[in-house]
């Protein structure tokens, strides 16, 4: 069944993936999508925090109730990623890298992160996608990462509406990919196009206290990162951060 938003609008909220959490406990079903104007405690990967000044950003969560095996779940995030990368390639003209597994980022700056949740309600088990994207430059003083936004590398404030029409329309393209393996095997070519980080990437993998270097070598079929280690054992990346050894500008 194709996906069918709904679109609920708040001036501020605690964070838009909580509020679909309480949205789905609530009885709320699949397709309804958060988006608050600012968000007082914006939640990120890996418990960090994400600044979310009012207007500055899109901020937004979509509930969804996969009806696929739970094991291509961890492929939604993915999915979510491309599908970002599509809605700023059509509407702001914007070619964005996806950094493993779904940042997106213009050089070695961040423009957008993604926070999938799961949450197991009386009404069933759901995925909350939530998408923050940095529309003006206004949050990157806030932010200790590098960071960056469309108005910065466009060069003008872009219209977040179109930006978050867009992305439904997006994201309801590539979910439906989901729904069996060729759709599967598709979406991970098309991930690996958009990004500088599937193959042949210097990079360093943290895994909470452990950290190693090696070299990206594309994706398994979950979506999880292949890494060739230095000492040359193939490591499989499912968690964690990847950070990239040198720019690919400096003749990596
Ligand atoms: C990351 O750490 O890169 C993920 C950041 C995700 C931020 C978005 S903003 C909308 C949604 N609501 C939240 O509280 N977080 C996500």
């Amino acid at each position: 069944m194709p996906l069918n938003p709904t679109i609920l609008r708040f001036d501020s909220l605690d964070s838009t993936n909580v509020e679909a959490m309480r949205q789905a406990k609530a009885g709320a079903r699949e397709g309804l999508c958060i988006v608050a104007r600012t968000q007082t405690r914006g939640r990120g990967r890996l418990d960090r925090s994400w600044q979310s000044p009012p207007d500055a950003g899109l901020y937004m969560s979509l509930l969804l109730q996969p009806k696929f095996e739970m094991n291509a779940w961890p492929l939604i995030t993915l999915m979510a990623a491309l599908a970002v990368h599509d809605a700023l390639f059509k509407t702001c003209g914007l070619n964005a890298d996806i950094k493993w597994p779904n940042d997106l980022c213009v050089g070695d700056k961040k423009l957008c992160g993604i926070l999938a949740e799961t949450l197991e309600s009386s009404t069933g088990s759901f995925v909350i996608i939530g998408i923050g994207i940095n529309l003006t430059a206004e949050v990157l003083p806030l932010v200790q990462a590098a960071a960056t936004s469309i108005e910065s590398v466009t060069g003008k404030p872009p219209d977040g509406e179109r930006v978050l029409e867009g992305l439904l329309k997006s994201i309801g393209e590539k979910y439906e990919l989901l729904n069996n393996m060729s759709g599967r095997e598709h979406l991970i070519r098309e991930w690996c196009d958009c990004s500088s980080y599937a193959i042949g990437r210097q990079v360093r993998v943290s895994l909470g206290a452990e950290s190693f270097e090696g070299t990206t070598r594309g994706l398994e079929n979950d979506g999880a990162l292949r890494v060739e280690a230095r000492d040359g054992r193939m490591r499989t990346v499912r968690a964690g951060d990847v950070t990239a050894l040198r720019s690919l500008a400096s003749g990596e």
